[in-house]
């Protein structure tokens, strides 16, 4: 359904490269503007955006440093009139066993996995309210249910994703904001393609009832429902999306 988020504005963190800008791309196809925050170069998902006929803003932003968020926020309401959608996407996974996660790294972790959708739903709730209406969309991973080792620092923080979306979903309801999480398994990107990660490529697929390995096309079409108007009466919820791998 094209152009159905004519008018609307959408910030994506971590849109420069995988599954955010696949998200970028959809969203400014469904017709809204999109602002991205990242540490890295936004070129190729301008240039997607762009193509899409929509207006685009990409902030130099680390995402868990709460000056930088402000200041991204900030430039978002003046460049891009506010912002109705928002994706909270960039996350690190690095495969680490307990014995070798610093408590260094167990922070920086939570930093950019949790804090950051503190951070930025603090500074944009606030515009989806005087609006009257809004989405914000989790990034989770499937990872919370399955055994898999050397993660101990990521499950936590994808459970995490799991609490703050049914918390916020409360508090929001009532303002028209829901709040959501999309739970995808391993997905093949570039990062993924050059992780110890890639070693499962060939398993991952005969674990699911659909046997191809995921790729980031394969999440948009949630994110796309999600944010529209005939998803608004759900909230809370964390969408797996897999392939058929976990069977509840
Ligand atoms: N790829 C998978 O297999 C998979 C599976 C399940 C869930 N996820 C989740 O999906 C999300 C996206 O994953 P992806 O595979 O597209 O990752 P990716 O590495 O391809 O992209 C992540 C983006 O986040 C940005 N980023 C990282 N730290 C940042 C910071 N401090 N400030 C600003 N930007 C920062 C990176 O620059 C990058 O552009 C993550 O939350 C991840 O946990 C991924």
């Amino acid at each position: 359904m094209m152009n159905r988020l004519e008018g609307m504005t959408a910030v994506v963190t971590g849109g420069a490269s995988g599954i955010g800008q696949a998200f970028a791309a959809r969203l400014a196809e469904d017709g809204a503007d999109v602002a991205v925050a990242d540490i890295k170069s936004c070129e190729q998902t301008e240039e997607m955006v762009r193509a899409a006929g929509r207006k685009f803003f990409a902030g130099e932003c680390d995402i868990t440093d709460p000056l930088q968020v402000q200041a991204f926020a900030s430039k978002v309401e003046e460049t891009m009139g506010g912002c109705n959608i928002l994706i909270n996407n960039a996350g690190i996974f690095p495969l680490q066993p307990f014995d070798e996660i610093s408590f260094e790294d167990w922070k920086n972790i939570l930093a950019i996995n949790v804090d950051s959708l503190f951070l930025f739903s603090k500074a944009f709730v606030p515009m989806m309210k005087k609006n009257g209406k809004g989405r914000i969309i989790n990034m989770s991973s499937t990872v919370y249910w399955l055994k898999i080792e050397a993660y101990v620092h990521y499950i936590t923080t994808k459970a995490a994703v799991i609490g703050f979306t049914r918390g916020l979903a409360n508090e929001l309801g009532a303002s028209g904001i829901t709040v959501n999480a999309i739970a995808p398994s391993l997905v093949r990107n570039a990062t993924t393609e050059a992780s110890p990660l890639a070693e499962m490529f060939d398993a991952i697929p005969q674990m699911q009832a659909i046997p191809r390995l995921q790729v980031p096309a394969d999440l948009v079409g949630t994110l796309s429902f999600l944010v529209s108007d005939d998803a608004e009466f759900i909230t809370g919820q964390t969408i797996v999306v897999d392939g058929g791998m976990i069977k509840s």
